[in-house]
C-alpha cells in the first residue's frame, strides 16, 4: 500500500514499514508543508505523521483511500480524530513509552530554572566567573517545595514519584480528582502541566490563573504550548508576577527568534525534547510503524487513540449489501 512518512525515523523501523509497503519518506528537516501534504493525499493509504503535521478534516477528506495514520506522539492533538472516526480510520499513538523521559524532562527543567543551570552556563562561558561567592547565582530549592501537577495521567504520575524521592509535597489537579486548580496554583512552588491539549485545557494558565500563583513560584511546561498564554505569561515573567517559567513546548511552536517571550527574564526554554532519548524515541517508532503495519493490515492497532474507528468500520461493513 502507499503510506507517506513525514519524517525520517530513529532506528530501522522504518525498514520494517518499508519491506511490506511502498513508502515515500519525507527527508527535510522542516516537516512537508501542508499544501504538499494536500497534494499527496489523493493516493494515499497509509499516513505516519508527525506532531507538527496538521492532519486536519480537509486532509483526510482528500484521501478517500486513507486506511490508517500513526501519529509520533502520544499526543494527538494535530489529528482530528474526529473526522477519521467519521471515516472509520484509525489512529494510531506512542502512549507509555515516553512516560518516563518527559517526566525526567519535567524534573531537569525545575530545577534548570530553580537552581539556574543554564544562567549559570552562560555566565561562566561568557568569562564573566571570577570567583566562588557566598550570594552568586542563588536559586530555590527543589527538595522540600510543594509541587502542583495539572493533569494526573501516566506522565503527571510519572513527575509524582520523581519528585516524592525529592521530599516534596505533592499535589495534583486532573478530571478524575485531587484538590481543585485554584487551591493547586495557590499552594504550590512549582506548577507542573501533564495535561493532553483539548478545546478544555487550551489558555488554562492564563492571566488569572498566573496571578493565582505565588510570586516565588516557577511554572513548567512539558505538555503542549497552547495551555498556557502566552502573552499573559510573558507580562507576568516581565511584572515578576511568579519567579520564573520552564517551557519545553511552546505556542506558538516554534517560537520565532524575535518573540517577547525569549526577551522574558527567568525564562528556560528547550525545543520540545520531552522524549528526546535515543532509547524513547526508537522505541516510539517501533511503535508507530507496528500501529500503521495493524491498521493497513486491517487488524487493531496495538495502541489506537479512537477504537471507537473500529466499530464504525465495522458498521459499514454490516450495512453494505
Ligand atoms: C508526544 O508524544 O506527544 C510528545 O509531545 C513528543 O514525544
Amino acid at each position: 500500500m502507499k503510506v507517506f512518512v513525514t519524517r525520517r525515523l530513529p532506528g530501522d523501523a522504518l525498514e520494517r514499514l518499508s519491506a511490506a509497503h511502498e513508502v515515500e519518506l519525507w527527508e527535510d528537516q522542516l516537516p512537508p508543508p501542508p499544501a504538499e501534504l494536500r497534494r499527496r493525499a489523493p493516493g494515499l493509504e497509509g499516513l505516519l505523521s508527525m506532531l507538527t503535521d496538521p492532519v486536519d478534516a480537509d486532509l483526510i477528506a482528500a484521501a478517500p483511500a486513507l486506511q490508517a495514520i500513526s501519529n509520533y506522539a502520544v499526543g494527538v492533538d494535530n489529528v482530528d480524530v474526529e473526522a477519521a472516526t467519521a471515516r472509520g480510520i484509525p489512529v494510531g499513538n506512542t502512549p507509555g513509552v515516553l512516560t518516563d523521559s518527559t517526566a525526567d524532562l519535567a524534573l531537569a527543567l525545575m530545577l534548570g530554572i530553580a537552581r539556574r543551570v543554564a544562567e549559570g552556563d552562560g555566565y561562566v562561558r561568557a568569562g564573566e566567573w571570577r570567583t566562588w561567592d557566598p550570594r552568586l547565582l542563588l536559586g530555590d530549592d527543589l527538595h522540600g517545595a510543594t509541587v502542583g501537577i495539572v493533569g494526573f495521567g501516566r506522565i503527571g504520575r510519572a513527575v509524582g514519584r520523581r519528585c516524592r524521592g525529592f521530599d516534596c509535597e505533592v499535589l495534583q489537579t486532573s478530571r478524575s480528582g485531587g484538590v481543585g486548580l485554584d487551591e493547586l496554583l495557590r499552594r504550590s512552588d512549582f506548577v507542573t502541566l501533564h495535561a493532553p491539549l483539548t478545546p478544555e485545557t487550551r489558555a488554562l494558565i492564563d492571566g488569572d490563573a498566573l496571578a493565582r500563583m505565588k510570586p516565588t513560584a516557577y511554572l513548567v511546561n512539558t505538555a503542549r504550548g497552547p495551555l498556557v498564554d502566552t502573552d499573559a505569561l510573558t507580562r507576568a515573567l516581565h511584572d515578576g508576577e511568579i519567579a520564573g517559567a520552564a517551557l519545553d513546548v511552546t505556542d506558538p511552536e516554534p517560537l520565532p527568534g524575535d518573540h517577547p517571550l525569549l526577551r522574558a527574564p527567568n525564562l528556560l526554554v528547550v525545543p520540545h525534547l520531552g522524549s528526546a532519548t535515543h532509547a524513547t524515541r526508537e522505541r516510539m517508532a517501533a511503535m508507530a510503524v507496528d500501529n500503521l503495519l495493524a491498521g493497513l493490515a486491517g487488524e487493531r492497532m496495538p495502541n489506537c487513540a479512537n477504537p471507537e474507528a473500529y466499530d464504525r468500520r465495522a458498521g459499514a461493513t454490516r450495512r453494505a449489501p
